[in-house]
């Protein structure tokens, strides 16, 4: 996997950003998965103000990210054995627990649920944040740093374009921004993230009486997950908790989006190429005799690590070039394409028809 480019925050800008937290303020930061948009998660009215950020209905719970080692008692009740021993094999790492939530957490994180969503990232920046913020025994509430149902951020710059923010060039906060207007205290910058899509969710609540739910899938798949507890996670039920990134539509681009199989995509491309609709390519195994009708294209690695890692690049990149449909060539469907499978399925889920709408009108 690809590590993160070496403009990163300094201890300075780690410094000011962990001031932040403390005050109340909203912090963007880096993690492996996507870059989170935190706030002190004891702190209601500091995580009253993320939901004001994205613009987040009231009701959709936010993840409580700790440092490694962090006191899993203070947050949670009621941890099963088997939380424990995915906490070891996994953190700091992209999977997120739902567990008990302790009755002296504030509810404001699990949008009034008796649940809450824990997770220790394995960025460098995120750990060291999470570190010096309130001496690394505070937990920071992040949802993906992206306005609500938007593609989520794998960059600062990203983060920066979500919130209509220009880049600070002063220069006095070198790997940091420092936000005087906006709803944003500091963005930290750490590169691209590696994983590229949100980590893998597991509820670990309703263990005796459901097992494992996997809510949402990511990077570590669920037979990584039964390999440790030897239990296989299931699809989430009517009772599981909810989940946001579980909607319907969701991780969309404002262009529509459509994907279609490689052996179908040459036809579709030459009718709206003649129509002259501009067509954004993203592919991964096309040969490139066939993205030549298409206005932009990004080719993205045939494994599914690769292809996560560039996903949502991709579908901002392609967003910005005029493009009038954003057409993705299909992924194969095997377990290891999980993640990325759901995440597309979300993004085209509004754009339903858009093909035959478009070559009719
Ligand atoms: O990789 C990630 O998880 C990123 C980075 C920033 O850590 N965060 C992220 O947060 O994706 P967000 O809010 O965009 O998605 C978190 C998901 C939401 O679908 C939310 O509903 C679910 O986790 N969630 C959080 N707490 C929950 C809880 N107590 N019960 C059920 N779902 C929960
Ligand atoms: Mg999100």
């Amino acid at each position: 996997m690809k590590q993160p480019a070496a403009s990163v925050a300094s201890a300075a800008d780690i410094a000011a950003a962990s001031a932040i937290l403390e005050e109340g303020g909203l912090v963007a930061f880096p993690t492996e998965t996507v870059y989170g948009l935190g706030a002190d998660a004891e702190n209601p009215a500091a995580v009253a103000r993320i939901y004001e950020a994205k613009g987040r209905p009231h009701d959709h719970p936010v993840i409580v990210h700790v440092a490694p080692g962090a006191d899993l008692d203070h947050w949670t009740t009621d941890v099963p054995e088997a939380a424990r021993q995915l906490v070891q094999a996994f953190w700091p790492g992209p999977l997120t627990l739902i567990l008990k939530r302790n009755p002296d957490i504030p509810d404001a994180v699990s949008a009034g649920q008796d649940t809450v969503g824990m997770r220790c990232p394995s960025h460098p920046v995120a750990i060291a944040l999470l570190q010096a913020f309130k001496g690394g025994k505070g937990g920071v509430a992040a949802p993906s740093a992206n306005k609500f149902g938007n593609v989520s951020p794998t960059t600062a710059q990203h983060v920066r374009d979500e919130f209509g923010m220009d880049a600070h060039d002063d220069g006095a906060l070198n790997g940091g921004e420092a936000c005087s207007a906006g709803p944003l205290g500091m963005v930290l910058e750490g590169g691209s993230s590696e994983v590229g899509i949100e980590s893998t969710i597991v509820d670990m609540s309703r263990l005796a009486t459901h097992g494992p739910v996997l809510l949402r899938p990511g990077h570590i798949s669920a037979q990584q997950i039964a390999d440790v507890i030897g239990m296989l996670p299931a699809a989430p039920d009517q009772a599981a908790p909810r989940a946001s990134g579980t909607l319907e539509s969701h991780y969309a681009p404002r262009t529509p989006v459509t994907m279609l199989a490689a052996g179908a995509l040459a036809e579709t491309l030459g009718k709206l190429h003649a129509k002259g609709i501009k067509v954004a390519l993203i592919g991964h195994a096309l040969p490139s005799a066939l993205t030549g009708a298409a206005h932009a294209q990004r080719m993205l690695p045939a494994d599914a690590a690769g292809y996560a890692y560039g996903l949502y690049a991709a579908l901002r990149d392609m967003d910005q070039t005029g493009a009038g449909l954003i057409l993705v060539e299909t992924p194969p469907q095997d377990a290891a394409w999980l993640g990325v499978n759901d995440r597309l399925r979300r993004s085209v889920f509004g754009s339903a028809g858009v093909i035959e709408t478009l070559l009719q009108s």
